[in-house]
């Protein structure tokens, strides 16, 4: 058992060291698709209150990126905020339902998420 676990302790130096050789961070395994968060905002429906740039019924994707900047608690709090169903004030006044995305995992919600945050 012990020479597998100290390769694989071994490769995962490597790709660190490959990463950073790139002028990547580690965290580049992270990186967001696009496609995929935009998919599912549409399948979510997101795009009814809210847009990237534009204050609909709702702060636009770069207002609460910019809310959240620098907070490293930031993932965390919108993973909640998309993963039930919860009462909230739209722009013109009233009380609507924000329901969450018809994501197959917490992966899905994640990707999502990385993808309003990178809107800073
Ligand atoms: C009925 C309109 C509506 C729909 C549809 C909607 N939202 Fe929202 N959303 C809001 C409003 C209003 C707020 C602001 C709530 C607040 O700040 O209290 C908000 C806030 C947010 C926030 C920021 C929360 C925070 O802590 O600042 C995120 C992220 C978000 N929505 C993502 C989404 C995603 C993703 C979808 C699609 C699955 C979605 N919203 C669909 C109205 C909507």
């Amino acid at each position: 058992m012990k020479p597998v676990l100290d390769s694989g302790i071994a490769l995962h130096k490597l790709i660190i060291a490959i990463a950073l050789t790139f002028g990547l961070n580690p965290s580049f395994a992270q990186a967001v698709n696009e496609d995929a968060a935009t998919a599912l905002a549409k399948a979510g429906n997101c795009f009814r209150c809210h847009s990237v740039d534009k204050a609909k019924k709702a702060p636009s994707y770069k207002r609460i990126a910019a809310k959240y900047k620098g907070k490293a608690e930031a993932e965390a709090i919108l993973m909640k905020h998309l993963s039930g169903s919860q009462k909230v004030k739209v722009e013109d006044g009233g009380d609507e339902e924000h329901e969450p995305p018809p994501a197959k995992n917490p992966e899905e919600v994640k990707n999502l998420v990385r993808w309003i945050l990178s809107w800073e």
